[in-house]
């Protein structure tokens, strides 16, 4: 069975103070709930205050982005070694860094490959644009995504990642897309793909989550579903409740 695991992406929220303060209390809200696996992924300033803070505990830390170099003239980028000890997961290629940062498959492909390589879990990040949805080419968006990303990538280092399906058009807008259709782009599309290049037996084996305008509202319709084994989750991450409350939900949804 797949553990499933619920990631709490902050994006640029919390100060460093602030960080520290909330996985204080969240800490021991989600202590009840080993059953599933638990991260929070902070700005990279507020990293080593909340891996500080959550020593000891069950809760992974991970970064929101990576270079693939390990140092060099890279203005303003953080390197995997930087995050060595500090941060165990990595989110690659998410949909915002894709459209502000230039992140391409390639530049996925070559983070995921350094993050593995520096012993992290990349969480991979694709999903189709609210035109692409509209003009049916979503399945072939995503696959074009998996493949880009697990280039070259043997199937031992596969299994350390995680995916993360985000449809662009269900993130930050209240409009999530339904468990059922999502159940069925992770499962025919990601999955799908996975199959297709690393066999079944690797591919029932990754974790891929859901993500994109997650709340406990509609939590146990996704974590129901057969192909979904977790969220990404932004805005509702950033409060004490409604995460333990995803967690929650989630642990009881294994019974
Ligand atoms: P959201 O963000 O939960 O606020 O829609 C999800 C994400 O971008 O990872």
């Amino acid at each position: 069975m797949r553990t499933p695991i619920i990631a709490g992406n902050w994006k640029m929220h919390k100060t460093p103070a602030e960080a520290v303060e909330f996985v204080k209390e969240l800490a021991p809200a989600l202590e009840p709930y080993s059953t599933v696996e638990r991260v929070v992924c902070p700005t990279f300033v507020a990293i080593p205050g909340v891996a500080a803070a959550l020593a000891g505990t069950e809760i992974g830390v991970g970064a929101q982005d990576v270079h693939f170099e390990d140092q060099g003239a890279f203005t303003g980028r953080v390197s995997p070694t930087m995050l060595k000890g500090l941060a165990k997961y990595i989110i690659i290629g998410h949909s915002e860094c894709r459209r502000d940062l230039n992140e391409t498959n390639e530049t996925v492909n070559l983070k995921a490959k350094a993050a593995i390589a520096h012993g992290f879990t990349p969480i991979i990040a694709v999903g189709e644009s609210l035109e692409q949805n509209e003009a049916g080419e979503t399945a072939a968006f995503v696959s074009e995504q998996i493949r880009g990303a697990y280039a070259g990538i043997p199937a031992e280092d596969a299994l350390k990642t995680v995916v993360a399906y985000e449809p662009i058009w269900a993130i930050g807008t209240g409009k999530s897309s339904s468990a059922e259709l999502a159940n069925s782009i992770i499962g025919d599309v990601v999955r799908g793909t996975l199959v297709a290049i690393y066999g079944n037996n690797i591919a029932q084996q990754l974790r891929i989550q859901y993500g994109g305008s997650v709340k406990p509202e509609n939590m146990a319709d996704y974590i129901a579903q057969p192909d979904i084994d977790g969220a990404l989750v932004g805005g509702a991450a950033l409060k004490v409740g409604a995460f333990t409350d995803l967690v929650r939900i989630t642990a009881e949804s294994l019974k």
